[in-house]
């Protein structure tokens, strides 16, 4: 079967990055094989995300881009998938004539008959169904691209919150757990593969297992993981500060893999406005979680999620969330605008906030939490920290990069002529903190430290 090249282009969260090597594994057998140039491509897919507007127009001014090479090449098959197109369905192809296929987050089990379909009948296909009981929620195979120093596996997917603001349960569903077998099996292979971290990855994590995990919860299975034989750390993301039980807070005391930081999205320190937003807690029960967690672990980084401007978000409500996240002192934020999104209560909603005012709430929460960053930054100068290598550094090539434990970047040279590789374990020294990142210097003898054999990344300094 002649050899085809598929292009892929991911939107999005981890789920979306995990999904477009599922995309890869159910097109092998149709002989496609990935290639980073879209002109060389016969296969191009977006993979979408549509959590906030912008990110859903950013979808379709990447389509725009397209027209042109399938002008010159009218056989490339384009496709579309992920919540976008969950959500949009035959709309997408009326805005976007070209596309030849829309398939939802249910049917990428589905993909590679739909691409063979188009193939053949060089017809547009839509395909947002719901999935079947008998396919798979995710496909566990050879590791495809082993020069890496991290994979994300899946847990569990969908979300039943119903957060007031959020477009997740509609376009991912309800919450699925997968079985934990397929969930080690799939870690010990990549760690076999020499990758030596492992983000366990869900819309919320700690609901694992509550529906069908077979007698296995969130801790039980980290559990698990943590007994997998030359795995080095274990990370997690997203966590619902409402479902962080006691287990998993001693897990952070218990595990030796797993890493010093959560992320616990608290969106609002108003209760006001998380009660709006449906959000299950109150800000005394989010402050607690995060003593208990400094209980049991006094060096855990916290990062957190926030949005400003929900409709009917006052000023005190906002004095209410500078106040939560000067008290917190998170290692570090993702703040959001809120933004509409189609079907979702918060949309109905009178109330908006006008843009100018969510504006300066962001600017005046991004200013705050700038200085947080750094401080906390400041705080790692002089030690030495743990590094796992990423590779090269995208800004400066001539030094590398990597992350500690607690997920903060490291720039660092490699003085020496010692051969450095993506994930790789070493020891690096401190000597500068910025807001963003942190530069540093391997040290000490013996800081090259082995952690699988397919590293790969030559660096001769
Ligand atoms: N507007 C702005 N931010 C949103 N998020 C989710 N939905 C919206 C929305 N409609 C943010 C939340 C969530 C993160 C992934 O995206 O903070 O935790
Ligand atoms: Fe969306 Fe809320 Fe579910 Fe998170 S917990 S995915 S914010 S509905």
């Amino acid at each position: 079967m002649k050899e085809k090249r598929v292009h892929i282009v991911t939107m999005g969260c981890q789920m979306n990055v995990y999904d477009s090597e599922q995309m890869l594994r159910h097109l092998a057998p149709l002989n496609y094989r990935p290639t980073s140039e879209p002109d060389r491509a016969d296969l191009i897919l977006l993979n979408t995300c549509s959590i906030r507007e912008k990110a859903e127009h950013k979808v379709y001014s990447f389509l725009g881009r397209l027209v042109r090479i399938k002008r010159v090449k009218p056989d490339l098959i384009i496709g579309v998938g992920g919540c976008v197109a969950q959500q949009e369905g035959y709309r997408l192809l009326e805005r976007a004539s070209h596309v030849d296929i829309v398939f939802g987050t249910f049917s990428l089990g589905r993909l590679a008959s739909l691409v063979q379909q188009v193939e053949a009948q060089k017809r547009q296909i839509v395909d947002i169904d719901p999935r079947e009981e008998s396919e798979p929620l995710c496909v566990t195979g050879p590791v495809l691209e082993t020069e890496r120093a991290t994979a994300f596996v899946t847990i569990m997917q969908g979300c039943d919150n119903f957060c007031t603001y959020c477009v997740v349960p509609y376009v991912r569903g309800r919450e699925i757990s997968r079985a934990p077998e397929e969930i080690i099996e799939e870690t010990r292979l990549l760690t076999e593969n020499g990758i030596p971290e492992v983000t366990l990855i869900g819309q919320n994590v700690n609901a694992y297992g509550k529906k069908n995990g077979q007698g296995c919860d969130f801790p039980a299975l980290l559990e698990k993981v943590d007994d997998i034989a030359g795995l080095r750390r274990i990370r997690f993301t997203t966590s619902h500060p409402k479902d962080l039980s006691d287990g998993l807070i001693e897990a952070f005391g218990r595990l030796d893999k797993l890493v010093p930081h959560i992320h616990l999205p608290v969106q609002s320190g108003s209760d006001r406005v998380l009660r709006r937003m449906n959000r299950g807690y109150t800000r005394d029960f989010y402050l607690e979680k995060v003593a208990k967690l400094r209980g049991v672990q006094p060096d855990i980084s916290i990062t957190s999620d926030i949005i400003v401007g929900f409709p009917g978000e006052q000023n005190a409500d906002f004095q209410a969330t500078l106040d939560l996240v000067q008290q917190v002192g998170f290692d570090s934020l993702f703040m959001f605008k809120y933004s509409d999104r189609p079907n979702v209560p918060a949309a109905r909603y009178a109330d908006k906030v006008p843009d100018v005012v969510s504006g300066e709430r962001f600017n005046s929460l991004f200013e705050i939490q700038t200085s947080v960053t750094l401080k906390k930054n400041e705080a790692l100068v002089g030690t030495t920290q743990e590094i796992l290598v990423d590779g090269h550094s995208k800004k400066s090539p001539d030094q590398l990069t990597g992350r500690t434990a607690c997920n903060r970047v490291v720039n660092f040279s490699n003085g020496g002529s010692t051969r450095v590789e993506v994930g790789q374990i070493l020891l690096v020294r401190i000597v500068k903190a910025f807001s963003h990142s942190l530069l540093g210097h391997p040290v000490g003898e013996g800081y090259r430290e082995d952690v699988g054999e397919n590293g790969g990344l030559s660096h001769a300094a």
